[in-house]
């Protein structure tokens, strides 16, 4: 199992703001995880939770203005991305740190072939001249499973079905074999068939080449199919972290537990104590706004568990007790776990400045 020393990626205390009509929204506030070499880490997490607003701001896509990273660290291998220059983030992006989105045409250019497009960034980033490009892109589209891939890499984004472009998006994404994929809801388009073949295909990828995999997607089943490690996002922050096994069999946070308990077959209600359950088994309520979060727990009005100390505070991460996987802690943002461990902070990232439980602005 991986361990801290692994960590490709390390964003700490990541905060991203939107200049609105009301005022900044902190749509980010205080984010910290860590991507491993080699890993699939899958974020979970309702509409609106900042799942996407995360990824492109790891890559430094935030559309500014309106938005923008107002503090925080995106450590990859060491060197801090928020303080990149642009010129050496056109390098990160499809290089090393490549993105699928979650709607393919958003990404692939209407006027040029599929060639032109992956031929570019090969061109680009791996020094090849037109005619290697060509090649290793017909190679890099037979690996995505597209038939007849020597006439497909003349056909135009249009001429392809949904699920084809959403190969072409992977292809282009893997071609430099970057270190880290992030893939943004990418099979949520498709029919059930083909989100399977592109998951074998992720899989397969990430055996031949190592790539690390961040998958964003509502869909809890593919995360128990996926993921060696999941965090749970609500309103702009981290509330959960830990391998699949402990987020789960035994979730830590009544957040995570609803999600679960969303799913029929993924329902166990073994670890968890207490009557909450029944009163879960669709999460009442919405996500809150921005401009309702006030003090304490954002999870506060639709949780069974809530007590007087969540509306004061913002809970900190805390370890969650059981069994506790080689190298990986397991931790909640609930004031439910105050009583065991104490607060870890930034889950994984021992150097960070300890727990974390600042307000809302
Ligand atoms: N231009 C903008 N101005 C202000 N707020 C924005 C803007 N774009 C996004 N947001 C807010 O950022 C927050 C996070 O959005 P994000 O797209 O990351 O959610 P998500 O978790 O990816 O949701 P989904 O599952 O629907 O894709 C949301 O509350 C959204 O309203
Ligand atoms: S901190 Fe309180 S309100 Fe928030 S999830 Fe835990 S018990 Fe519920
Ligand atoms: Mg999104």
């Amino acid at each position: 199992m991986a361990t801290n020393d692994d960590a490709l990626l390390r964003v700490q205390d990541l905060h991203v703001e939107f200049k609105t009509r009301r005022g900044q929204a902190l749509v980010l506030n205080g984010v910290d995880f860590e991507i491993r070499a080699g890993e699939t880490l899958c974020v979970v997490g309702e509409s609106g939770c900042g799942k996407s607003m995360t990824a492109l701001a790891l890559l430094r896509l935030i559309p500014s203005p309106p938005g923008r990273i107002r503090e925080g660290r995106v450590l990859f291998q060491g060197e801090d991305l928020v303080q990149a220059t642009d010129a050496r983030m056109r390098q990160v992006r499809g290089n090393r740190i490549s993105m699928i989105f979650q709607e393919p045409m958003t990404s692939l250019n209407p006027v040029f072939t599929v060639g032109d497009q992956i031929g570019e960034s090969l061109q680009l980033h791996a020094g090849m001249n037109a005619r290697q490009a060509r090649e290793r892109t017909i190679q890099m589209l037979r690996q995505v499973g597209i038939p007849a891939p020597e006439r497909r890499v003349d056909d135009y984004p249009h001429q392809l079905s949904g699920g084809m472009r959403q190969r072409v998006m992977i292809a282009m994404a893997l071609a430099c074999r970057p270190d880290i994929l992030i893939a943004d809801e990418p099979t949520t388009a498709l029919d059930v068939t083909v989100q399977a073949q592109i998951f074998d295909l992720l899989r397969e990828l990430q055996r031949e080449k190592g790539t690390a995999i961040m998958l964003i997607t509502h869909d809890m089943g593919a995360v128990a199919e996926m993921a060696d490690r999941v965090m749970v996002m609500y309103a702009g922050r981290v509330i959960e972290q830990g391998t699949t096994a402990q987020v789960l069999s035994e979730p830590g946070h009544p957040y995570t537990r609803g999600l679960i308990d969303c799913l029929p077959e993924l329902g166990s209600s073994a670890a968890w104590d207490g009557d909450a359950r029944e009163d879960l088994a669709e999460i009442a309520g919405v996500v809150p706004s921005i401009w309702e979060l006030g003090t304490g727990c954002a999870f506060r009005e639709r949780c069974p568990r809530a007590m007087a100390r969540c509306a004061a505070e913002v809970p900190p991460m805390f370890a969650v007790e059981g069994e506790v996987a080689a190298g990986v802690p397991h931790g909640a943002a609930c004031w439910l776990h105050a009583g065991a461990a104490g607060a870890i902070g930034a889950i994984g990232a021992i150097d960070a400045q300890g727990p974390r439980a600042k307000e809302a602005a």
